[in-house]
């Protein structure tokens, strides 16, 4: 039997994001390897040149991108969804720091997106980046965006491809840490690059569909070994990022490895 996809699978999910450890060590370890690929933060501030009344950021996570986005766009008020409680501390906290003199902007708000406590008609630019593809069903998120946005209103969302860090795959399966990588469904499959314009054209007006490569290096053994123990995708013999790049050492020869992912914008509307 297939194992379910963790990303799709509420148990899983929920451990993935019961506190901000793997998240934390994921970005970190990503942001490190980055070679090149505009920043999503920049290219997301690039969207908007009027400053919207009421901006929902929707599975705001750790609160990256909702600093950028009420640094960026000013907004009246920013309200900012997950349904991770620990996350939405993690991300509280984040603007608190970072944005001091605009946090009494910012609504933290625990919820599921496929239900959003908002009323009808009432936002005027709704964020969903790198979160749809935890919903087995991400049109159903999309309609109920549809329903919390005023008419004109737009939503921005980010994806990846369904071959993100695809090189990664065969690297675990050559080393022989997790044969079955390559064969295993993508962590984005039900919203990815590939589907992304499709899905959203099912509950709103596609205006704009932008990709951008995105290249990453490893610089080495262990450095390879701290990402694929944050990725859920693998199912790894052991936790131990020692023992896990030593294994790695058999095939990467102290050398490291390079991986791309393309990051997908879609910019929709509500007519
Ligand atoms: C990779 S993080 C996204 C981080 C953030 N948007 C950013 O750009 O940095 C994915 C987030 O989606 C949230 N999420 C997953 N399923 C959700 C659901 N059904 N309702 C609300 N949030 C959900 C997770 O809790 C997690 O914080």
């Amino acid at each position: 039997m297939t194992a379910p996809n963790p990303f799709l699978d509420e148990d899983q999910r929920l451990a993935l994001y019961g506190d901000a450890r793997r998240l934390t060590q994921r970005t970190t370890v990503l942001g490190a390897a980055k070679v090149s690929g505009t920043p999503v933060a920049e290219v997301l501030a690039s969207f908007l040149t009027d400053t919207p009344d009421h901006v929902l950021d929707v599975g705001c996570g750790r609160g990256g991108t909702t600093v950028h986005l009420v640094k960026a766009w000013l907004p009246g008020q920013l309200t900012a969804l997950d349904a991770s409680t620990a996350l939405l501390d993690d991300a509280a906290a984040r603007v608190a720091d970072r944005a001091p003199e605009l946090s009494p902007r910012v609504r933290f708000v625990a919820a599921d997106f496929h239900d959003i406590p908002l009323p009808d008609d009432s936002v005027d630019v709704i964020v969903a980046a790198f979160c749809l593809y935890h919903s087995t069903d991400p049109g159903e998120v999309l309609a109920e965006c549809r329903r919390c946005l005023r008419r004109n209103g737009r939503v921005i969302l980010v994806t990846k491809s369904a071959d993100s860090y695809a090189a990664l795959d065969a690297l675990v399966a050559d080393a022989n840490l997790d044969p079955g990588a390559v064969h295993r469904p993508s962590l984005y499959e039900s919203f990815h690059s590939g589907n992304a314009e499709a899905v959203t054209a099912s509950a709103l007006r596609v205006d704009e569909v932008t990709h951008h490569h995105h290249r990453f290096r490893f610089s080495d053994p262990t450095h390879t070994a701290r990402y694929l123990i944050t990725n859920p995708k693998y199912e790894l013999p052991e936790q131990s990022p020692h023992v896990i790049a030593e294994q790695l050492n058999s095939v990467l020869n102290g050398n490291g490895v390079s991986a791309q992912s393309t990051v997908t914008y879609v910019v929709a509307s509500k007519t």
